[in-house]
């Protein structure tokens, strides 16, 4: 069942119904000023950092699921309705929400009143803009009442939610003409402050929530709403808001557009007042001139709409499937640029005050990201790297504001150090900006203490060959990719998180993971050892890498598939010796994909072993039998009930990985059919079991020991969008980047006989086109070539390319 349908000329999802089996959400914002808006206009904004800088309030867990956000209501001569549908809920005669590439527009209609909201952040503007348009479809003159409404958050999100004590007295606001100012604790340290203003007289404003509301009333029935005024309210302590009131009247078919919009504005902190106690207001208003006129708002949804097609130009395929098509050229780039920005911090399932940017997750959200804005790749590789412990090791989380590591979560993850290799790997054969490896990089943000990008991935690599176990296989620590795998834990005291914990001494807990990541990070390593003259370290690591393979075949095979782990106590994690979890998908993928028992024959047994035991209807769940018990011994991973989660759920983020060593073994068909079944436009037409959107994907579908095998959760922000989009585009196609030439080598199913290709690199331009052809082969502008590398073109040029197959 769909509650919608794909729009892929406009790139848009259009959502037909506002009871979608869950909010269905959108992100605003490209750069620094961002929004969540869900399909009923619930959500809130925030500048650069989720939980320091979080403009409007927003209630997780909230009754209804998603009330609180920037609303709209109409007072049609006492009919009181939403045209986003909440918070009032009154019944709408049409309704329809387009979530685009970076915009949102909400349409509701009632009583012959069309409202159309769209909701945008313009390029390089720390503001929210939404557009509301007015018409009056009906043929009898009309006389409105139109009134705003967001709820400030006092900018520390987690402040905001937990010191009432403190909070409850603080809230301050001005009000100058149209714009209402929320000034809390600007008096003091602040130098920032949000407005939010309309283009157009007003008849009456709040900025005191409970004056508005009504003490006892909900969001559905403000009592200023319901009673057609508002009040005029000055905050004073309590819970700031900012509404407006203006009033309408519309001719038939008359329409009218206000435009509003809820900034974000710093003042230098010499020029904080206007006169003494009253805040300047000069960045503010220079901002709503910006968006005084209807002409003004067109013209930025239109550089919008030119920056995304810049973007999605960098790859374009034509596979002769519009599911396939709208994945690969529009969503789920579009998802790794939200992934990119956003890290795991907010979204509907991350309350944006939690996590920071994950030093693994960033650098491989890189992976999906770096073709479209090498430039900010660039800049966050040198941000995360500045985290760095100088042992190699790494602080798990940073925040985006401050671009420090964050000492709540702390550190001793040990793949997290491997990421940084692959994500340096990745942006080096994209752009071809070796400088990057002599950059000046802090580590642990001590500038005194700093070494070259290169240094960096020194420690990292070496950081794995210092620390290993009995077996020779690297120490898992804290956990690995798998944060829940938490060996050295031993947690006995309830709600204690396992992130966080004191590990118990003494263990010599190793993960096959880890090595598998090591011997596929090796040659990238190695290569880029080599572009700094480090020709010994080169040799080095690649003798490194092939004495890991030797290990992992020798202490970490177990027959049919790869073992997962070893205990504290060197027990097997992940074989058929144990009698729950006896198989890990994650080991399977990785090693395969690192090159693992390819040519003696393991990595085909592995991947069988996959497809016997972990693949299901909705994907590979993650580990077989799923643990019915808490093992101490285990961790996080089995606090989960079974199917959900690490313990059993479909991990969409490793399922790609499976896909990758599918085409690493020639097996083109199982690779797309792993592709195609989590991918969410494969999955629309089940929406009704899958519950999220179906235009991105989510980090987790239940799997098949659950009661509700099929159903998604945590949507959004997962690393999950960065592998599909690199198993889909780089081994299914096989157009990938290498450092010394673009490697176009497709591995397609048997069912998708031709296809074309657009990509551009280095500034070039690639027209591929793969088919049948006399003879299998690459032919450069006519010319057949060795092999399947295309040396790089200079920047302008335009390549032609056929593949035969
Ligand atoms: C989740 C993991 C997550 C971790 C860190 C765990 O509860 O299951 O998926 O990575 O928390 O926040
Ligand atoms: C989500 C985390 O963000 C990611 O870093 C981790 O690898 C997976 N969960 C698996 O635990």
């Amino acid at each position: 069942m769909k509650f919608g349908h794909f729009d892929d000329e406009a790139r848009e999802y259009v959502i037909t119904t506002p009871r979608t089996p869950y909010p269905w959400i959108n992100y605003l914002g490209t750069e620094e000023f961002f929004g969540l808006i869900s399909n009923t206009g619930g959500g809130y904004s925030f500048y650069r950092d989720a939980r320091m800088r979080r403009l409007t309030r927003y209630r997780y867990n909230n009754m209804p699921i998603d009330v609180g956000g920037r609303y709209y209501y109409i007072n049609d001569g006492g009919d009181v309705w939403s045209p986003s549908w909440s918070p009032v809920q009154a019944d709408l005669d049409f309704f329809e929400t387009r979530h685009g590439l970076s915009y949102t527009s909400i349409t509701g209609e009632r009583n012959n009143v069309r409202v159309e909201t769209v909701h945008f952040v313009p390029l390089e503007t720390n503001a929210e803009v939404h557009r509301v348009r007015i018409t009056n479809t009906g043929d009898t003159p009309k006389s409105l009442k139109l009134f705003s409404f967001a709820e400030f958050n006092l900018w520390n999100a987690f402040d905001d939610q937990t010191n009432y004590q403190r909070n409850l007295s603080l809230p301050e606001a001005e009000v100058e003409g149209s714009a209402i100012y929320h000034t809390t604790e600007y008096r003091e340290r602040r130098n920032h402050y949000a407005v939010y203003g309309v283009n157009s007289e007003i008849a009456g404003f709040d900025t005191d929530r409970d004056s508005f509301v009504g003490l006892y009333n909900g969001l559905d029935a403000p009592e200023a709403v319901t009673e057609g005024e508002c009040r005029n309210s000055m905050v004073s302590g309590w819970a700031a808001i900012g509404s407006h009131q203006v009033n309408v009247e519309l001719a038939p078919g008359e329409q009218r557009d206000l435009v509003f919009v809820l900034g974000y504005l710093e003042n230098p902190p010499e020029d904080k007042w206007e006169s003494p106690g009253v805040v300047n207001k000069e960045p503010a208003r220079a901002l709503l001139a910006r968006f005084a006129t209807s002409g003004q708002v067109d013209d930025a949804l239109a550089a919008l709409r030119t920056y995304w097609d810049g973007m999605l130009g960098a790859y374009n395929v034509d596979s002769g499937d519009e599911r396939v098509d709208r994945m690969v050229n529009i969503w789920n780039p579009y998802q790794c640029m939200v992934t990119f920005n956003m890290s795991r911090s907010a979204s509907y399932f991350e309350t944006g005050i939690g996590r920071g940017m994950g030093f693994r997750d960033s650098n491989q959200d890189l992976l999906g990201f770096v073709h479209l804005v090498p430039e900010r790749a660039r800049e966050r590789i040198l941000d995360i790297a500045a985290t760095q412990f100088p042992d190699g090791s790494a602080y798990h989380q940073y925040q985006p504001l401050t671009k420090r590591g964050n000492d709540e979560v702390g550190t001793g993850f040990n793949d997290d150090p491997l990421w940084l290799i692959e994500g340096v790997a990745a942006y080096i054969k994209e752009t071809g900006d070796t400088a990057i490896l002599g950059e000046d990089v802090p580590f642990d943000n001590d500038a005194e203490d700093s070494g070259t990008l290169f240094e960096h991935l020194r420690r990292s690599f070496h950081h794995v060959l210092h620390n290993r176990g009995p077996h020779g296989l690297p120490l898992i620590g804290r956990a690995d990719w798998n944060d829940c795998l938490n060996l050295n834990c031993f947690s006995e005291t309830p709600g204690e998180s396992f992130q966080t914990t004191e590990n118990k001494d003494g263990g010599t807990a190793e993960s096959v993971f880890i090595a598998g990541l090591f011997v596929h990070s090796a040659p990238d390593y190695a290569a880029m050892a080599e572009m700094v003259g480090e020709q010994a370290e080169a040799d080095a690591a690649r003798v490194s890498a092939s004495e890991m393979s030797a290990v992992v075949l020798e202490h970490g095979w177990d027959g049919d598939w790869f073992v997962r782990a070893y205990d504290f106590f060197g027990n097997k994690v992940g074989s058929a010796e144990n009698d729950e979890g006896q198989i890990y998908i994650e080991p399977q993928g990785f090693c395969v994909m690192a090159g693992i028992g390819v040519e003696t024959g393991e990595a085909e047994r592995a991947l069988d072993s996959v497809g016997e035991i972990l693949d299901s209807d909705h994907g590979i769940v993650l580990l077989q039998p799923a643990y019915t018990s808490y093992h101490i011994e285990l961790g996080e991973i089995s606090t989960y009930p079974p199917g959900y989660k690490e313990n059993g759920g479909i991990f969409c983020h490793n399922n790609p990985w499976v896909a990758i060593g599918e085409t690493k073994l020639g097996r083109g068909d199982k690779a797309f059919e792993y592709w195609e079944k989590i991918a969410p436009a494969f999955r629309e037409d089940i929406s009704e079991v899958h519950r999220l959107e179906p235009y991105v994907y989510a980090q987790m579908i239940a799997g098949k020991d659950a009661p509700k095998h099929g159903e998604a959760k945590n949507s959004w922000l997962t690393g999950t969008a960065a592998w599909n989009f690199v198993a889909i585009t780089q081994h299914i196609f096989g157009v990938r980047p290498e450092f010394d030439g673009l490697r176009v080598e497709p591995i397609l199913p048997s069912h998708m006989a031709e296809l074309s290709v657009s990509r551009r690199c280095r500034g070039a331009e690639y027209r591929i086109t793969v088919g049948g052809g006399e003879s299998p082969g690459v032919r450069v502008d006519g010319v057949p070539i060795e092999g399947t590398v295309i040396p790089y073109a200079t920047a302008g040029e335009t390549v032609d390319v056929e593949v035969s197959i």
